[in-house]
């Protein structure tokens, strides 16, 4: 090497040093802080995230939340299940400007439920101006800075610049609507859920349980990932349930293993698939089985099935794009300033719902699996929030059903599928992306209808649809269905 070539070398050395050096370990180092950092006393954040109202200075109630209303005394099961309706519901999300047209569009599958909406709109007048035009449509909007901002004393405990108000969205929509509604659900505001199903799933669960809903979480690197530690329902206790060895022998755990197998360098022979399958280790992420957890999901709940003590079971991460349903009682036991709190310890998080997943961890709380994928043993059809195959049901029932493509699997999707990720981003513009919302969202009511028409249209002998306990199959699994009295 001539020396200037090893100069040229050693320049580039120090400069991937000093590319690498801070994100690599400057993290981990507590005394690191972004240029212009300062330590923003809490009581100042405490002031954001609240919908300013024409009159006042934006006052601030101390939180009406006490440790004392957490829990109810005695855990109450509901004996049966109870009908849902519209203002049992709120939506909280994060947004920004630039999207508010999107966010705006959640109004489509959204009539009649409230809506709290965290945005980077820092112009009071503004702000105002946004909560006059959405109160026809049970609308609030409050501000929150991105991450980065003199506002947060610059500190990133995101990695994208609206990661801590997504974080933050539900906490604050809670402070907002105090002990208002039932069950929130939460998400990103590209988040279509499906109000039929999501009223048919909870009518049978205890919103004052602290419960949070979601099968599409994120473990090892993948989403959904079907072995993410997770708990079942506890009503789910007295029904027989596959069991791992039955789950991993079907066709998509098999394809799984022999991926799992190949990335360790080992043999994929049908032979050390079948060894594979037959052992019953739970590892989680990669072979796991969830089991009921009573009166709710906790922790140890869901790291119970893991018996090897040197796995390390973490909190599993709900995609925040597909969404997650929350218990009026699970955000009692959070209330903003906590949250604020456990938000504030982050930094560069991988996203909003990695660290609302690991807050609600901490605090005691670990997600609660609808069921469905796990009856149906893994088949990814049947992943409930955000669905994973077969998305071309969802995204175009009228089309499937018109031109015969809508077999037994899509009936069962366009019914029981909780929630959809319609990805604005992916679209040309937001204008387009929020008439996908609009699309999506009338053609699963038209698609609903159409099925329930075909359903009754012999006479009187189905069941009506808000009685089909969620996730039966009206066309294979009719034992799970009450009968009808006057049945011929
Ligand atoms: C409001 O936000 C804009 C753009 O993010 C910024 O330039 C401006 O300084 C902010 N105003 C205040 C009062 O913080
Ligand atoms: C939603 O808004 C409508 C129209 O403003 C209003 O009549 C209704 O009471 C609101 N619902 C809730 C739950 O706030
Ligand atoms: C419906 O079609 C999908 C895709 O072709 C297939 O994977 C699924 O097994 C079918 N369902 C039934 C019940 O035949
Ligand atoms: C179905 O039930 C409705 C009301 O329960 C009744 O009015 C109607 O006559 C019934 N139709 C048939 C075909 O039995």
């Amino acid at each position: 090497m001539n020396p200037r070539t090893v100069t040229l070398h050693f320049a580039t050395t120090l400069l991937w040093l000093w590319i690498l050096v801070p994100y690599g370990r400057c993290k981990l180092r507590k005394e690191y802080h972004p240029p212009g950092y300062r330590n923003v006393a809490i009581n100042e954040l405490l002031e954001l995230a609240q919908v300013p109202t024409s009159d006042s200075i934006i006052s601030f109630s101390d939180n009406k939340e006490t440790a004392s209303s957490i829990l109810p005394d005695q855990p109450s099961h509901l004996e049966q299940s109870q009908q849902l309706s519209d203002s049992d519901f709120v939506f909280a999300t994060g947004s920004c400007r630039e999207r508010m047209r999107l966010a705006k569009s959640t109004r489509a599958w959204r009539r009649g439920i409230r809506g709290f909406i965290l945005t980077d709109q820092n112009e009071t007048q503004a702000l105002l101006r946004l909560n006059a035009d959405g109160k026809p449509h049970n609308e609030s909007f409050a501000f929150f800075p991105n991450d980065g901002d003199p506002l947060l004393g610059m500190a990133r405990h995101g990695t994208m610049q609206g990661d801590t108000r997504a974080a933050l969205a539900p906490f604050a929509a809670h402070r907002h609507y105090g002990d208002t509604y039932k069950w929130m659900l939460y998400g990103d505001d590209d988040t279509l859920f499906f109000m039929d199903a999501v009223k048919r799933l909870l009518a049978s669960f205890d919103p004052d349980l602290p419960l949070a809903f979601s099968d599409n979480l994120w473990y090892l690197g993948a989403h959904p990932n079907p072995h993410a530690p997770r708990c079942l329902p506890c009503h789910l206790a007295g029904e027989s349930l596959p069991s791992l060895k039955d789950i991993l022998s079907t066709h998509y755990a098999r394809a799984a293993l022999r991926k799992q197998l190949a990335a360790a360098k080992q043999p994929t022979s049908e032979a050390a698939l079948e060894a594979a399958a037959a052992d019953p280790t739970q590892v989680p992420g990669r072979r796991y089985m969830p089991q009921p957890a009573c009166p709710y999901c906790t922790p140890q709940a869901a790291c119970a099935p893991i018996t090897s003590a040197k796995t390390e079971c973490k909190a599993s991460v709900p995609h925040g794009g597909a969404g997650m349903i929350f218990s009026v009682g699970l955000l009692r036991m959070l209330p903003y300033p906590t949250a604020l709190a456990c938000l504030r310890s982050f930094e560069e998080a991988s996203g909003g719902d990695f660290m609302v997943a690991n807050c609600l961890w901490r605090h005691g709380i670990a997600f609660t699996d609808p069921g469905p994928l796990v009856r149906h043993l893994y088949d990814p059809h049947f992943v409930t929030f955000g669905a994973h195959f077969g998305q071309g049901y969802l995204w175009d029932p009228m089309g499937m059903l018109t031109h015969g493509r809508c077999n037994a699997t899509c009936r069962w999707m366009l019914r029981n599928t909780l929630s959809l990720h319609i990805k604005g981003r992916h679209f040309k513009n937001w204008r387009v992306s929020a008439m996908h919302m609009w699309g999506v969202a009338h053609a699963a009511q038209a698609a609903k209808s159409f099925l329930d028409l075909l359903a009754t249209g012999s006479g009187n002998t189905s069941v009506p649809r808000q009685h089909v306990p969620y996730g039966a199959d009206l066309e294979t699994d009719t034992v799970l269905l009450p009968r009808s009295k006057n049945q011929r």
